[in-house]
């Protein structure tokens, strides 16, 4: 352990962990799927879905990690089942392509932060332009992979641990106090209503894999990154306790995200359907509006911290293909950092590009029935996220109630939970990793395919 580096404290492996669930997903992502799945019902299904299935999966990639001490690879040799090693393969892959994507967007907070400070509120009705500057959008996507190169590089204790600690309460406070002044906006209302009160038609094929994959997404499940995080835990730490409030603050905050946008999005007569660019373009006409002093002063405190929540999620996408590299290929950390970086960085051109700047990137796909074109970052999207993600959360359960076995699984987390075994928590999460998971995890994953690549829609 100790040469590998570890969390110093409980503490510190909590808001590590945190920290790398909340991020974009919660703040930019989540608002804008429940705008295009309808609402409140997505709202539901997204929740059921995030307790009921992905805590215990995350309950059992801690307990993977903290047993093994391995990446997500490694982890399945070292428990002695060789082949299973494919899903961890799988894992650094969704990381590799998630994190491609990711770190676009990112830039772009980034780079709202430095339009905020220049008091320029204008962008958010030009979030087109602003996308398609290349030079600006790759500057600012460049030097948010350097911040993630230089976390990464120091390791993971000193680099992750200290940052999420001050600055994820920083960013909760101001969303608090933001909801509030959303709720005394005209039409505050209206957008409670859509984000609140569920119109259960609105349930399709779509709204479940969504959620689903929004679900896994938000709480960096099914891509081992909390395999990766948990080798680094320590065998006191109560996984059971540390994985519950991991997944209530993630859901906590993107509920509070939608919270504030709605009323946000009703009060400025916006469409919520507006996809990626639904916060970009709200919030900046939101900031104007509390006047220019602190209109300035909120838009890029805002921004600031939202660039810094991705920054702590970056960071853990980036460890879980390092960790590999340095584990399986035995490369010096600070090397294998660049060398992963820049392959990541190179993949993500697409995405880059895929917001206006190229029209084939961003007209890249048109899927069967479509009636448009899908742009190259949302169909990575589709691929790694509502995808890469659910199966592999569905392999990493299957895994552990079938070929780890429970038993195994028990007494790693009876570590530092003396008494799990019995317990209504341990009946659940036996119960949904060996039942619930599996068989609705690779329903809605049949469903997907079959919906997204083939047209086939079943209900
Ligand atoms: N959970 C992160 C977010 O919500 C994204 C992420 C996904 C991070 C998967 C790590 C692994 O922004």
């Amino acid at each position: 352990m100790a040469s590998r580096g570890g969390f110093t404290s409980r503490i510190g492996f909590i808001a590590a962990a945190a920290g790398s669930a909340v991020g974009l997903g919660n703040i930019w992502k989540f608002p804008f799927e429940v705008g295009q799945g309808g609402g409140a019902a997505f709202v539901i299904i997204y929740l059921a879905f995030a307790f009921i299935l992905c805590f215990p999966v995350m309950v059992t990639e801690i307990a993977i990690g903290r047993k093994t001490q391995k990446n997500p690879a490694g982890a399945f040799t070292a428990l002695g089942f060789k082949k299973w090693r494919i899903v961890g393969l799988l894992g650094v892959l969704a990381g590799v392509l998630i994190l491609s994507f990711y770190n676009v967007v990112a830039g772009w907070a980034f780079g709202y932060f430095i339009e905020m400070v220049q008091g320029n509120f204008e962008i958010g009705k030009d979030f087109g332009g602003f996308t398609s500057d290349v030079v600006k959008v790759g500057g600012y996507a460049i030097v948010f992979m350097l911040a993630t190169v230089f976390i990464v590089s120091k390791g993971i204790a000193g680099g992750i641990e200290k940052a999420s600690k001050i600055l994820m309460p920083t960013l909760i406070i101001m969303m608090l106090a933001l909801a509030i002044y959303a709720f005394t906006l005209p039409n505050a209302g209206k957008g409670i209503e859509f984000y609140l009160v569920p119109d259960f038609s609105k349930i399709t094929i779509p709204v479940l894999y969504k959620a689903l994959g929004q679900a896994f997404f938000s709480l960096s499940l099914g891509m081992g990154a909390l395999i990766t995080y948990g080798s680094y835990v320590s065998k006191k730490e109560n996984i059971v306790t540390a994985a519950a409030l991991i997944t209530l603050a993630d859901v906590s905050i993107a509920f509070l995200a939608g919270l504030m946008m709605f009323p946000f999005v009703f009060s400025q007569g916006l469409p919520p359907t507006g996809g990626p660019g639904l916060i970009f373009a709200t919030l900046p006409g939101i900031f104007e509006s509390l006047g220019p002093v602190l209109g300035i002063f909120v838009g890029s405190a805002f921004f600031l911290l939202l660039s810094f929540a991705a920054l702590t999620s970056t960071v853990s996408l980036l460890e879980v293909p390092v960790a590999y590299v340095v584990d399986e290929h035995k490369v010096n950390r600070k090397l294998a950092v660049w060398i992963v970086a820049i392959i990541i960085f190179i993949i993500g051109i697409p995405s880059l590009l895929s917001n206006g700047a190229s029209s084939f990137f961003s007209n890249f796909i048109t899927y069967i029935g479509a009636d448009k074109a899908t742009d190259f970052m949302t169909f990575i999207g589709h691929i790694a996220n509502d995808s890469f993600l659910p199966l592999g959360g569905a392999l990493i359960a299957i895994f552990a109630a079938y070929f780890w076995k429970k038993h195994n699984l028990n007494e790693e987390i009876e570590q530092g939970f003396p008494g799990f075994k019995g317990t209504f928590v341990e009946k659940f999460i036996d119960f949904s990793i060996t039942y619930l998971a599996p068989v609705i995890l690779i329903g809605i994953f049949i469903l997907t395919v079959l919906d997204r690549f083939f047209g086939i829609h079943l209900f």
